[in-house]
């Protein structure tokens, strides 16, 4: 892999709900891309369960992503981590900043940029659970976001949760009709009094209000591109799910999501955690490595279709 040649590419990863896979995902694709030869940061954003040091067999060390956005650090690469695996360096220690209620616009838009100018090949952040608005944010603005889903009903609820909440805001950036804007944010409630559920139904509305806006809408619509990874798929009925989801948020959200592909349910992974040694490291022949390294070499052979917006 060239580095000359490669362009630097954000890939969040979140949605979903707890103990998904994201932080195995983002660990074991990062060590993937990384023997690839590419240079590889993992950013560990998770709300109060950052643990990517513990997936690499790491102590949590100091200084922290808080240290940056507190002024304690001035450089953000000064924040960053050897791992012991070469072109793998970390992040850690983002607790109090992407799910705190109060962070500003331009702390978000301070660490992106120096994110953007880390002098790296893939950056992978790992956002952890919830919809949290400044999570939100990141996934947004990144090149590509990924979410990462169970073959449960809870899990998959989670992620048309997330894509609906991350559509809608980011068509609040983009309508300019007032009535339009508190549309959008009434249908943010589930309960919403006008039953507004799904963005199709959104749109309708914002036919009759405003024409223009609901052409903006179909247009946004048409140029958000999140990627699903199906994770812990236990039966070729489970793997159907993956392409259900993709076919649903066609159908209801007007969105194309991209399937980028599934991973196994193998007990490795858990041997391998209790080990803290990397899956793909400790047992690169096991099922769900291989599949982790075939959605790697996906990634690395793609480009994301970008979809970043400054918040
Ligand atoms: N493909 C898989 N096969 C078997 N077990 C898996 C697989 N993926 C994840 N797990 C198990 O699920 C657990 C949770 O994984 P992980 O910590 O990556 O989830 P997470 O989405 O990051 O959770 P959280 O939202 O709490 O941060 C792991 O301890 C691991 O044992
Ligand atoms: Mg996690």
């Amino acid at each position: 892999m060239s580095r000359n040649h490669h362009p630097r590419t954000i890939w969040t990863i979140g949605g979903g709900k707890g103990g998904s896979g994201k932080s195995f995902i983002t660990t074991n694709m990062g060590i993937c891309l990384s023997k690839l030869g590419a240079r590889v940061v993992l950013i560990d954003a998770d709300l109060g369960g950052a643990n990517l040091h513990t997936f690499l067999g790491i102590l949590p060390s100091v200084p922290t992503l808080s240290d940056f956005i507190k002024k304690r650090v001035s450089h953000l690469k000064d924040v960053l981590i050897h791992t012991g695996i070469p072109n793998l360096q970390l992040l850690t220690g983002a607790q109090d900043l992407l799910n705190a209620a109060d962070v500003k616009n331009a702390q978000k838009r301070k660490l992106l940029r120096a994110i953007k100018s880390l002098e790296s090949d893939y950056i992978l952040v790992d956002l952890g659970g919830g919809n949290a608005v400044s999570i939100l944010d990141f996934f947004l603005m990144s090149d590509g976001g990924i979410l990462v889903v169970t073959p449960e009903p809870t899990s998959i609820e989670n992620t048309y949760r997330f894509l609906k909440s991350a559509f809608y805001r980011r068509l609040k950036h983009v309508v300019t009709s007032y009535s339009v804007k508190s549309l959008i944010d009434e249908a943010m409630d589930r309960k919403n009094e006008a039953g507004i559920q799904t963005p199709y139904e959104l749109l309708r509305e914002v036919r009759r209000i405003n024409e223009e806006d609901a052409r903006r809408m179909v247009a946004e619509a048409e140029i958000f591109h999140p990627n699903l990874i199906l994770n812990q798929v236990r039966s070729k009925k489970d793997i159907e799910i993956g392409f259900s989801i993709r076919s649903a948020c066609q159908k209801y959200f007007g969105i194309h999501l991209h399937y980028l592909g599934y991973i196994v349910y193998d007990q490795d992974v858990g041997n391998s955690i209790r080990k803290r040694r990397p899956l793909v490291l400790e047992n690169n022949r096991s099922k769900a490595a291989q599949c982790v390294t075939e959605i790697a070499s996906r990634l690395a052979n793609s480009h994301p279709m970008r979809h970043g917006t400054e918040p």
